[in-house]
């Protein structure tokens, strides 16, 4: 396979990739975005491979059977998981296909440091790089997915001198790798042991980096992440003298740094502060459970639904409950159902409800619900308080006004959707439990709420049915 052919697939499958970020940052093109990145990706590999198999000269036949095989293997392993998988579970997955990422990095690292190349001491540093950004973006990546997925608390490890700590680790890196630089390649156990070394300081380093960061900001974490592991992937391009995964890996780094920034802008939290492992976050903002809000009102289906009837403005925000409960549906036969009736219905979105970003607005349209209703949290505060009624749907901290009024609390200064403003609130939800910031809610015992509780799907399809 000619090198002019394979070089010129790859520019086709770059250009691919583009269009697909292009397509996907619109809802009415992300279907199509992700169809341009299926169509890069099938080039991509087609190509790699074409060229893999043509440099063996001789064994190519062979090489091709063991590609197919791990590719078979891959994906029906990948197949199987993207079937089972539930829109709630999405981001601990995606924690954890960001965890490969970094370990075939620090594999390619490993491997590639056995190879001869033109330029050894440019080639050393490739090799250490490659191998740190892998293990900070796998053991990283594994904290991140033990957290979404409640297998470890989600609260920050408080460790003493924690920023030292990450300073150091850079400091250590960067006095190895010139140390690694030095070292003749005749020291092979030397040469070995500093490999080995920077290995295990970046992946302590990755650990502490994301147990540092505390449950509210684990959306930064996750797109944050998202980018390393582009790096990482740019990384393993340079071992490789792969162009393509250069390209590719440079896309998923910038694109995933630029969504960490415009997130922390949403939360108001300090980007560099977030990427450092929390750097400059004080210890002492424990949650506050203690605080007595008085009592708490509560509200049936039939209540609920005669407040709408009589309602002429309804705003819904929904959250991780409505995910979890899959009331998108019922939520949207009821939005159609006060549409029909004249009631003007909007959606208020949080940039982070739920636990991906843009959980909410996948979940919504999935339903058919139209889009031009589906407004940003920007977009609607403003007008909640001349809403008549808010149906808070399975969300918590992102309406919860501690956020703007007590600077005490864990999650203050985090714009919330201010929806005790309206006339009145009603908040769907199975108990008084904290949300995932484990703050408690001062919004359930104002005087203008009143709780529904149950699963929301079925509270949802109980206001049908009395409406
Ligand atoms: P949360 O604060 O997580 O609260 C969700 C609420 O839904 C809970 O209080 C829960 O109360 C309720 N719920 C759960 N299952 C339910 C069901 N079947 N029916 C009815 N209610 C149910 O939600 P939010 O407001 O969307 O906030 C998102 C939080 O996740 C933020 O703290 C954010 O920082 C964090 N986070 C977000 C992301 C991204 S990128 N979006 C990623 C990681 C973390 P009950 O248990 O009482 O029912």
């Amino acid at each position: 396979m000619s090198p002019t052919l394979v070089q010129g697939a790859y520019i086709v499958a770059g250009l691919l990739f583009i269009l697909a970020l292009a397509g996907l940052s619109r809802h009415e093109t992300a279907r199509r975005g992700n169809r341009f990145g299926i169509a890069g990706m099938a080039v991509a590999l087609v190509f790699t491979v074409l060229a893999a198999v043509a440099g063996r000269n001789g064994s190519g036949g062979l090489g091709i059977a063991l590609i197919v095989v791990a590719m078979g293997i891959g994906a029906a392993i990948g197949l199987d998981r993207a079937r089972k998988v539930e829109m709630t579970g999405m981001p601990e997955l995606i924690a954890m296909l960001h965890s490969f990422v970094g370990l075939a990095a620090v594999l390619v690292g490993w491997n590639s440091s056995y190879e001869e190349t033109a330029y050894p001491k440019i080639h050393d540093v490739e090799v250490f790089v490659g191998v740190f950004i892998g293990a900070v973006t796998f053991t990283g990546s594994i904290v991140a997915f033990l957290k979404l997925s409640a297998r470890i608390p989600s609260k920050p490890l408080m460790l003493p001198f924690r920023n030292w700590l990450n300073v150091g680790a850079l400091g250590l890196f960067v006095v190895l790798t010139v140390v690694y630089v030095l070292v003749p390649d005749t020291a092979v156990f030397g040469r070995h042991l500093l490999l080995g070394l920077v290995t295990l300081l970046a992946l302590a380093l990755g650990w502490h980096l994301v147990a540092s960061i505390g449950g509210g900001d684990m959306p930064v974490v996750v797109s944050m992440l998202n980018s390393y592991s582009g790096w990482a992937a740019a990384a393993a391009g340079f071992l490789l003298n792969n162009d393509l995964l250069i390209i590719t890996g440079a896309l998923v780094g910038s694109s995933g740094a630029y969504l960490s920034y415009i997130m922390c802008q949403a939360m108001n939290r300090s980007f560099i502060s977030v990427i450092a492992g929390g750097f400059g976050v004080e210890a002492g903002t424990a949650a506050v459970g203690d605080v007595d809000y008085g009592e708490h009102r509560e509200v049936t289906a039939e209540g609920a639904a005669a407040l709408l009837s009589n309602a002429s403005s309804v705003v819904i925000t929904p959250g991780y409950g409505m995910a979890v409960a899959q009331a998108q549906y019922p939520v949207a036969s009821l939005t159609k159902a006060l549409r029909d009736k004249g009631v003007d219905v909007r959606f208020g979105i949080h940039p982070v409800a739920g636990r991906l970003p843009g959980h909410m607005n996948v979940l919504l349209a999935e339903a058919k619900v139209p889009y031009d209703i589906v407004l940003e949290m920007d977009e609607i505060n403003d007008d909640l308080s001349q809403t008549d009624v808010v149906l808070v749907i399975g969300a918590n901290d992102t309406v919860n006004p501690a956020a703007a009024e007590d600077p005490s609390s864990p999650i203050a200064g985090m714009p919330v959707l201010t929806v005790w403003e309206a006339k009145d609130v009603v908040v769907f939800k199975r108990s008084m439990a904290t949300g995932y910031a484990g703050v408690q809610n001062p919004l359930f015992f104002r005087e203008n709420t009143q709780m529904l509780f149950g699963d929301a799907k079925d509270r949802v399809e109980d206001i049908l049915k009395a409406l």
